[in-house]
């Protein structure tokens, strides 16, 4: 499945709002008080799109990936992800997670790349 990356534009940032994962995955759901983060360029949020030109998912590198509290250092390059909901649970996750780690990699140069998954979330962790 071949797909590209595009800095994340505002009305991808709003679809991305409107997504709902059910739960326990609801806590991933955003908000409209999110889209000035997502448009943020310190946050480095891309989406994905497919050779279909819908919009798969979005990643982000860098500060979103951290969460407060959490000990991060500069060896590492930050990674998060989210794919839309009509596509997770297929087994295909881990197709999209390799492309999104080789694109994080090649535009920031980081060897090393790190994830923060919550505890509940084993599919993320898996993947
Ligand atoms: C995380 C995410 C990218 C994973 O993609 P996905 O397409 O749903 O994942 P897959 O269906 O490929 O499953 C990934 C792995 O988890 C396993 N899995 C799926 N559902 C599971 C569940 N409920 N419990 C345990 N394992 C599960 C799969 O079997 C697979 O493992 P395997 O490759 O060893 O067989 C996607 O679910 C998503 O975007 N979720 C919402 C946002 C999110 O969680 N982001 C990550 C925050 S760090």
């Amino acid at each position: 499945m071949n797909r590209q990356f595009y800095p994340l534009q505002r009305d991808q940032a709003l679809a991305i709002i409107s997504w709902r994962y059910p739960p326990p995955y609801d806590v991933y759901n955003l908000a409209p008080d999110d889209l000035a983060d997502l448009l943020n360029p310190q946050n480095a949020f891309f989406a994905l799109i497919q050779t279909d030109n819908t919009l798969a998912g979005f990643c982000s590198f860098g500060p979103d990936g951290q969460v407060s509290g959490g000990n991060y250092d500069a060896t590492a390059l930050d990674i998060g992800m989210g794919l839309h909901p009509d596509l997770i649970g297929r087994g295909q996750g881990r197709h999209y997670a390799i492309a999104v780690a080789r694109y994080g990699s090649s535009q920031f140069g980081e060897q090393r790349l790190r994830v923060t998954i919550a505890t509940f979330n084993i599919r993320a962790q898996r993947l």
